[in-house]
């Protein structure tokens, strides 16, 4: 098995090819003067013939990689493409008339035998895809790292309702309680967001989501919930996407600690998901 990172997953293309004793290929990336993108893969394959690409798509320049070294593989006798991170998930419908399902659109693009992600933003995605698709889930990884660690009476909190599933899923996996922050108006003017059922005084609150993008729903969730007395307040998410100034607006709203995967490639990677990625290829 010959496993092909791109510039955006190095390290966990590093890592899974360990996990497999593989072999690795190097690249070169490089842009042109009017800032087109060239690779070239420097290393041979091996005789299995076959290749694993790992991309997150965590913008434009990514996807457009992907894409060549999709093609550059074109000789391989099975292509793997696995998408840790796939970007523009999030526009997985229509939501205002004359907008594209980006996401349909990047998948479609790309031309593979098999597709992996991981905990892709909405599992109907896979569908838009040629290939078959199958979605990994990271949870009980994230999981297994916060069992690790020591809390005072800890609770799971999913910021939203859209996130509850996600929460469930790692309370079942942890046998800790979890909750769901709820927004409910008192009046025109006034509104109130704390935790539906449980009081969180005291105890250790740890905020699970898929992604943190620019930090802003997590920011405000810690915010109030320190503000509701918690003891300490932990972020855990698959995806640290964390553009811009995501990771000062943790810190400034009293986040005590970001357990996060290493989809992206970014320092709060704490949690390797190479282990799930190996184990399917
Ligand atoms: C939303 O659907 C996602 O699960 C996240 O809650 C959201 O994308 C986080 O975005 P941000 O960090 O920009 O608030």
């Amino acid at each position: 098995m010959n496993i092909l990172a791109g510039q955006a997953s190095q390290l966990l293309a590093g890592r899974v090819s360990r996990e497999l004793e593989s072999n690795l290929l190097v690249s070169e990336f490089k842009r042109f003067p009017d800032g087109e993108l060239y690779t070239r893969i420097l290393d041979d394959f091996d005789d299995s013939g076959e290749v694993t690409i790992i991309q997150s798509t965590v913008n434009d320049s990514d996807f457009v990689m992907l894409l060549q070294l999709i093609d550059a593989c074109r000789d391989a006798s099975r292509i793997n493409v696995v998408i840790p991170y796939m970007g523009y998930a999030r526009q997985d419908k229509a939501f205002k008339s004359g907008e594209p399902v980006s996401a349909r659109a990047m998948a479609g693009a790309i031309k593979a035998d098999n597709v992996y992600t991981v905990n892709i933003h909405e599992e109907s995605i896979l569908d838009y895809f040629d290939a078959k698709a199958v979605n990994l889930d990271a949870t009980p990884l994230v999981g297994s790292y916060i069992r690790n660690m020591e809390f005072r009476n800890p609770l799971i909190v999913a910021p939203d309702k859209s996130a509850i599933s996600f929460a469930r899923s790692a309370s079942e996996n942890l046998g800790i309680d979890y909750d769901f922050l709820e927004k409910t108006r008192l009046s025109g003017e006034s509104v109130t967001i704390k935790p539906k059922n449980i009081d969180v005084k005291g105890r250790d609150v740890i905020i699970i989501d898929d992604l943190i993008s620019t930090g802003g729903t997590m920011a405000e969730a810690i915010s109030l919930l320190r503000e509701q007395g918690a003891h300490e307040v932990f972020v855990a998410c698959i995806h640290p996407v964390l553009s811009n100034n995501a990771v000062l607006k943790l810190f400034k709203a009293g986040v005590k600690g970001i357990i996060a995967t290493d989809t992206i490639d970014k320092g709060v990677g704490v949690v390797s998901v190479a282990p799930v990625i190996a184990s399917v290829l």
